[in-house]
């Protein structure tokens, strides 16, 4: 070959097809280094066609395409993606299994919103498909960032992934779009191209997929997006995210707008005027089921009016205008191998059915829960029995019943333990001192001097809506648990200390598996987490019925540690009682649960040990900047613009807490005609009262 001409020297045609040649060829290398492990070049060979590629593009900036090596993301395969926090959190859908269930989604959007039964509610039906969402962002027709929808408030950055399908326009045609869009749908893979992709994997003598939608996930989260380019993957529209001006009034043509800018969306929505209709739609998409070429699992449905979709807003991760109908469980038979215990995190003894493992729905099941004692007796499972496994989308797989009850010789029936199978303390159940009633779930009364109880208790608290410490996760903590080196939380945080002062023998350092630099990456990991969210922190203790939900209630409504750790350890006061009950989603069970944890001198000497340890980050006031944020406030009266449900869903998403009666802690009072008593009484106290529109008008929604 000719000596290359100098970058310097190259006009543009030169430069345009050097730059080709040159993208082809690392390309190329890139493939045979970080997909088939075998390098044809040596690395300082690599290095120079990379230089003079990044040359020529300094020069002639605007070769750099999508596919240029110069491009992509990261030299090396790191695994890792970045961060995009979505400007509208992605949340999920609840589930409707029956016709009851869609039946009770129309009526308590009705009700929600105080609609008379003559009142039509329209609402379109569309499959629901089985791949995984992604959120598109366009700014002045421009696609600027696509992301996963990893946790619902930050994904994955997948864009130039993302750039390769070819459903997903670059620009958008025309110029009347949003200047802020954000396009949300599902990337998916048809079952033909499911069926080739296989075939090559084989051929290539790599792993196949399972289904399509491990396929299609596995090949949008390519580190290399030339390798997603090679995948047929697609994209169906059917929601949006950000947007700077509504798309229209209405789901049904809002999304239709989408077919105009390039998107695919589904032929099978269709606009539904009563649940009747719905499950019509229902029936006939699941006819189609098998004929459609791509899997889908149920059938979503929406409340076509954005007003009302707005009026009805979130409850928890899930809108209140919209539910997905999943298409009946897939069923499997297979033999029941054995019953072992499992002792959880607060003591509970869980019977879990070894299975010979089954196919059901696309997934191996080799483990099912049998849930309580009550529940083996009811389906009298016998060990050697053969069963009737279910799977229903992304629901926990079941036993259904005993295929062959009648057959001579069976098992004898299962005795289930009165002791603890890990520590031998006895396990009882207790009686609900309310009802009476006999706890379905017997305990292992051995606290923490149960190892199992331990050792669930720090896998839960270092995981990931807990503590999170990067490298350090439920198998870790077991084996340093095991090891006698972490007995409780804070150990976790002294390991630096104890093993620099030769406490911990033999150190880290020198034991299998670890060297000084992994032993430095954990103590840092460690590090990073000594601070931590209220809501985190309360989150990790694992108090029973204090999940993360309720755990973030308390921290918002405490504010402070030291605020919620002297409520909680004053209990016994009424008004502290009181104040705990009054905040929406606090009931009785976390109540007492929260007394007892905290009155036992141990848990609170461990957890002043922790503390020690951390700095806990007082929590956010949910929406701040709203003018009603914290205040405590009423409604009474007959209400106008909305239903009681509905005012107190807003009041509460704008930070402020909701009672049901007046008192001296009550900070407003919103009363509309017919108020009686609680109007009183706020004058009484000289608590400000104010009228429904005054209301909008204060929380800016006139
Ligand atoms: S609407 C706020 N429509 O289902 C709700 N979701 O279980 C926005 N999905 O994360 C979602 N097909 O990945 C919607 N036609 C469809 C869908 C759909 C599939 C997925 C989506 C979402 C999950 C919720």
């Amino acid at each position: 070959m000719s000596a290359l001409k100098d970058v310097d020297h190259l006009n543009e045609t030169e430069a345009r097809d050097e730059h080709t040649r040159l993208a082809r060829e690392i390309g190329k290398h890139d493939k045979a280094y970080y997909q088939d492990d075998a390098p044809k070049i040596s690395d300082a060979v690599y290095d120079g066609l990379r230089q003079r590629l990044i040359a020529i593009e300094a020069r002639f900036p605007q070769f750099v395409d999508l596919f240029s090596p110069t491009q992509r993301v990261g030299a090396a395969p790191s695994g890792k993606f970045g961060e995009i926090t979505h400007a509208v959190p992605m949340l999920s859908l609840g589930n409707a299994f029956n016709d009851e269930d869609v039946e009770d989604f129309v009526a308590r959007i009705r009700r929600f919103l105080g609609l008379d039964e003559h009142e039509k509610i329209e609402i379109t039906a569309e499959p629901k498909i089985d791949g995984l969402s992604a959120n598109l962002r366009y700014e002045k027709g421009q696609l600027v960032s696509g992301a996963t929808r990893g946790d619902g408030a930050t994904g994955e950055d997948v864009t130039r992934n993302l750039m390769t399908l070819k459903d997903i326009p670059h620009a958008l045609p025309g110029n009347d779009w949003p200047e802020v869009l954000e396009v949300r749908g599902e990337v998916y893979m048809s079952h033909e191209d499911f069926a080739a992709l296989n075939a090559r994997q084989v051929e290539l003598g790599r792993p196949e997929y399972k289904n399509p939608r491990n396929a299609a996930a596995g090949s949008l989260r390519q580190i290399d997006p030339s390798v997603t380019a090679q995948r047929p993957l697609r994209f169906f529209a059917y929601a949006w995210g950000e947007l700077s001006q509504p798309l229209s009034g209405s789901q049904f043509d809002a999304v239709h707008r989408f077919d105009a800018w390039g998107f695919q969306t589904n032929s099978h929505m269709k606009k539904c005027g009563s649940v009747a209709e719905i499950l019509e739609v229902y029936h006939g998409i699941e006819a189609q089921r098998a004929s459609l070429g791509y899997d889908i699992d149920g059938v979503v449905y929406k409340v076509d009016r954005l007003d009302w979709q707005e009026r009805l807003g979130f409850a928890s991760r899930a809108p209140r205008w919209a539910i997905a109908h999943k298409f009946p469980a897939e069923q499997a038979t297979t033999v029941l191998e054995g019953i072992d215990i499992q002792v959880g995190r607060t003591g509970s003894l869980t019977p879990v059915a070894r299975l010979k493992p089954v196919t059901v729905g696309g997934v191996v099941v080799s483990n099912v829960t049998l849930h309580n004692e009550d529940e083996i007796l009811r389906k009298d499972v016998r060990v050697g029995d053969t069963v009737v496994v279910q799977r229903a989308g992304d629901v926990i797989p079941q036993i259904v019943r005993v295929a062959d009850a009648d057959r001579a010789g069976r098992g004898e029936a299962f005795v289930f333990p009165t002791e603890c199978p890990v520590c031998g303390s006895h396990a009882l159940r207790e009686h609900d001192e309310k009802t009476g009633k006999l706890d379905a779930v017997r305990r292992c009364t051995g606290g923490m001097v149960c190892d199992a109880q331990l050792s669930r208790s720090l896998e839960h608290f270092v995981s990931r809506k807990a503590f999170d410490i990067e490298g350090f996760g439920s198998k870790q903590v077991e084996t340093f648990h095991a090891e006698g080196l972490v007995r409780e939380p804070s150990a976790i945080f002294t390991l630096r200390e104890r093993n620099i002062s030769g406490e911990i023998q033999p150190p880290l350092q020198e034991r299998e598996g670890w060297g000084e630099t992994s032993v430095a990456n954990l103590f840092n990991a460690i590090d990073e987490r000594r601070r931590i969210s209220l809501a985190r922190l309360l989150n990790a203790l694992g108090i029973r019925h204090v999940g993360e939900g309720t755990a973030q209630l308390l921290a918002r409504t405490y504010g402070s540690w030291s605020s919620f750790f002297a409520a909680v350890r004053n209990l016994s006061d009424e008004t502290v009682r009181a104040e705990l009950l009054a905040v929406d989603g606090i009931g009785d069970t976390a109540l007492e649960a929260l007394e007892q944890y905290f009155s036992e001198p141990l848990n609170v000497e461990a957890l002043e040990r922790l503390t020690a340890q951390l700095t806990i980050e007082d929590a956010e006031q949910v929406s701040a900047d709203s003018p009603v944020a914290g205040k405590t406030v009423v409604f009474t009266g007959t209400l106008e613009r909305m239903t009681r449900d509905e005012a107190k869903a807003k009041a509460q998403s704008l930070g402020a807490k909701v009672s049901g009666s007046v008192s001296k802690k009550t900070d407003l009072l919103i009363a509309g005609p017919g108020a009686g008593s609680k109007a009183k009484k706020a004058a009484d106290l000289g608590v400000e009262t104010i009228t429904e529109d005054a209301w909008f008008e204060l929380i800016g929604e006139v």
